[in-house]
């Protein structure tokens, strides 16, 4: 079996086993999703479902839909979408303990997850048209963007802000360690540091008057722009821009959607990207300072038409095709290579600390094709597949040995399914 194949079929068969149906008593509604690992992830997870319905595109039209509309199901009557949505009534008890949450009216947790959400709506709408699905899902999804807009726009930057590392879905990326007052732990400690951190931050937020509506921004506990999250909005944005103008919603509609895609990129521009460097770095509202980690969201922002080429060209060419940084034997580590807090063969057993992961590649294959960068584009889409024909649909991988790290069975690497090379590739 070539490695295409053998990967594909990793893929598969994780979206087959990870199916998950059923009628949710608490939310009195019939689910239908993929969960992102049937060990240590069981419920519906918002960045990672949206990813899943991409992959599903290439497997089962109607599941990619299903998947999305279970999801969006979840909006509230404010605008509000879940990072977290827990649907099964028998697993919901031990939940809120393992993943360290708070929840909202019983079933959904309190914080956001990056908008993935309208990337994947116009990634399903493109393969099947179905015109009924888009009137259907457009409506929770402007809803989402608008509740961001209005509920967590900084001020001073105009940028979307997050209360807690994992809004950003990069729970223990090291960029967060400074705030966290965790940058001197030791590597053996890193894992726990970070935990109790956490808890300190959620028993502080934690009061049984908390709604996803609740200001945070004036605890300055932690309040953050976050390069990855801005990047994926402003994305999004465009991407609803797009499918308003399909849905022949008024123009206007599209128009400012478009402005607002614009307005983003441009703070991205005048408020994380360092011209010294060379690349965009988050920023931390608190200490009123850019945290200053080279890591893969450092990167992203070449996704973006808003960012001039300039930059564009200098993110690619002084870092992601860096070998020093992050064009390793398995790219791209979610952290530089050059960073001390590099961690790639996963010692310290926390994420986002230098493994690579299926999800950022498949951002950032899309970056470099965008900008011109084709081959290298189908080299990553090629050693991305070799990740997972090698290690099978693990949740990160060393990028130096392609070992598989964390979750088993997991979903958003079966994204290799679209991450197909226009042209021969290395492995053919
Ligand atoms: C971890 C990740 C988060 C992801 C979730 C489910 O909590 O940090 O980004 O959504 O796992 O895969």
């Amino acid at each position: 079996m070539s490695i295409a194949d053998s990967a594909a079929a990793h893929a598969r068969d994780t979206l087959f086993r990870n199916h998950r149906s059923g009628f949710s008593r608490a939310a009195q509604r019939p689910y239908d999703f993929t969960c992102p690992s049937p060990d240590t992830y069981p419920f519906q997870w918002a960045w990672d479902s949206s990813f899943h319905a991409i992959a599903l595109v290439h497997v089962d039209t109607r599941r990619a839909r299903d998947e999305i509309r279970s999801l969006l199901g979840a909006v509230t009557p404010t605008g509000f979408l879940p990072h977290m949505v827990l649907w099964q009534d028998d697993l919901r008890p031990t939940a809120t303990a393992d993943f360290r949450i708070d929840l909202w009216q019983g079933w959904r947790s309190v914080t956001i997850a990056p908008p993935v959400v309208a990337r994947a709506i116009e990634h399903v709408y493109r393969a099947t048209r179905d015109d009924l699905w888009l009137r259907r899902v457009l409506p929770p999804a402007l809803a989402f963007f608008g509740w961001l807009a209005e509920h967590r726009t900084s001020p001073g930057t105009g940028l979307i802000e997050i209360y807690q590392p994992d809004e950003s879905g990069l729970d223990s990326s090291p960029k967060y360690d400074a705030a966290l007052g965790i940058e001197s732990a030791p590597e053996d400690a890193v894992h726990d540091a970070w935990h109790a951190a956490m808890r300190s931050l959620i028993t502080a937020y934690s009061s049984p008057a908390r709604t996803p509506e609740t200001p945070l921004r004036d605890r300055r506990l932690f309040v953050w722009n976050d390069v990855l999250v801005n990047t994926v909005y402003a994305d999004g944005l465009a991407c609803l821009a797009r499918l308003a103008r399909t849905a022949g919603l008024d123009g206007r509609t599209a128009a400012r959607l478009t402005e607002e895609s614009h307005a983003i990129g441009a703070a991205l521009m005048r408020h994380c990207w360092d011209e010294t460097t060379g690349a965009f770095y988050d920023l931390d509202l608190v200490a009123g300072k850019r945290r200053d980690v080279l890591t893969a969201s450092s990167l992203l922002p070449i996704l973006l038409d808003s960012v001039p080429a300039g930059a564009a060209h200098r993110v690619v060419e002084d870092h992601l095709l860096n070998e020093r940084e992050f064009w390793r034997p398995h790219p791209i580590p979610s952290v530089a290579a050059s960073e001390p807090s590099y961690d790639p063969s996963f010692r310290t057993g926390a994420i986002f600390r230098g493994s690579s992961w299926v999800n950022l590649n498949w951002y950032l294959h899309q970056g470099l094709r965008s900008r011109g960068y084709r081959a290298e584009a189908d080299t990553l889409a090629a050693r991305t597949r070799a990740l997972v024909a090698a290690s099978g649909t693990r949740e990160c991988y060393s990028p130096e040995d392609a070992t598989g790290h964390g979750a088993r069975s997991f979903g958003w690497s079966s994204l290799v399914l679209d991450l197909a090379a226009s042209t021969a590739t290395e492995e053919d």
